[in-house]
């Protein structure tokens, strides 16, 4: 069966999240409502400043982690470090290999040894195929592949030294099974379990966890350029019949951060209502 892509063909923008509740921000700074699952952790996560890096934001700090914020969208991403309280936003493009050393520094001044790396940051080049340009396939890549890599490059090694952590990367259901279009998308993340397979056997030995997540549809910043039936045909194709919602990844994210998955390591975790089950 052919996999429909939300992102193939035009038409509105879509609204609003999943059918099952919404997002709850943490208000007033600091943990709210946590167990302490990453209490004492800091962790670094890119591409929080807004959608799913959000809410692994979020969620990362109300289990007791001292996030970092790493984005180029400042306004957003300061005003999410307020919210949280115990966090840090760091204006930071992941493509930018001399950045990530200045990176890494500035958030281990402020918040210690960096545990955990959430490489999330992503983006889309909407119904590009076959036919992307030089420039569409250089930007995709950049961010999305070449960004986890540079990102990895510049964490693991400290991590390696003291002893561990855990890098969560973020793929896609889009780097399991095929969908029309968005060829240099499926590409760059279908690279980036090949990034993290081959980080987790090199730094098993030094207990640094690499772990991928294999989102499905979920509505954000960068869905919300898919057209509404491109959605709605995505949705009747998941086994579940809904949309993500980003605390259901964050929650993922959580688990591969925490110690509590601290045997499991190289994985690509789909989560994905079923989707790439059929
Ligand atoms: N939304 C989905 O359905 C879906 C599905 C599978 C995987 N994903 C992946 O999940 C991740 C998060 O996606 P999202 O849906 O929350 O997207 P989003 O567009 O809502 O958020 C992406 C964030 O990354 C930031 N960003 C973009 N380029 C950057 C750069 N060069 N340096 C630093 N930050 C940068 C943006 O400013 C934004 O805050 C991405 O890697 C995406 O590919 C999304």
């Amino acid at each position: 069966m052919e996999k429909n892509s939300p992102w193939v063909g035009g038409g509105s923008p879509v609204g609003g999240g999943g059918p099952v509740g919404g997002g709850s921000p943490v208000r007033g700074g600091g943990p709210v409502g946590g167990t302490g699952r990453l209490a004492g952790k800091v962790a670094l996560i890119t591409g929080a400043a807004s959608g799913m890096g959000a809410a692994h934001a979020r969620a990362m700090a109300r289990e007791g982690a001292k996030v970092a914020i790493a984005d180029i969208a400042t306004e957003a991403g300061e005003q999410l470090a307020a919210e949280l309280g115990s966090a840090s936003y760091h204006d930071h493009d992941v493509t930018d290999p001399a950045a990530w050393q200045g990176l890494v520094v500035a958030v281990e001044g402020m918040h210690g040894p960096i545990d955990v790396l959430v490489n999330n940051a992503g983006i889309q080049v909407r119904s590009v195929g076959i036919e992307a340009d030089d420039d569409e396939w250089a930007k995709v890549t950049g961010v999305n592949q070449r960004g986890v890599f540079l990102g990895m490059r510049a964490v693991i090694p400290g991590m390696a030294e003291r002893g561990g952590g855990s890098v969560v990367n973020v793929a896609s259901t889009a780097a399991l099974v095929g969908m029309p279009g968005s060829i240099p998308y499926q590409a760059s993340k279908a690279a980036v379990l090949g990034l993290t397979r081959g980080a987790a056997v090199s730094y098993g030995r030094n207990n640094v966890r690499v772990n991928a997540i294999c989102p499905g549809l979920v509505v954000t910043g960068m869905t919300a350029s898919a057209s509404r039936e491109a959605v709605e045909a995505m949705k009747a194709q998941i086994p579940l019949r809904r949309d993500g919602r980003p605390e259901e990844v964050s929650a993922a994210v959580v688990f591969l951060a925490s110690d509590e998955s601290s045997y499991i390591t190289g994985v690509a975790l789909p989560i994905d209502g079923g989707f790439i089950a059929l």
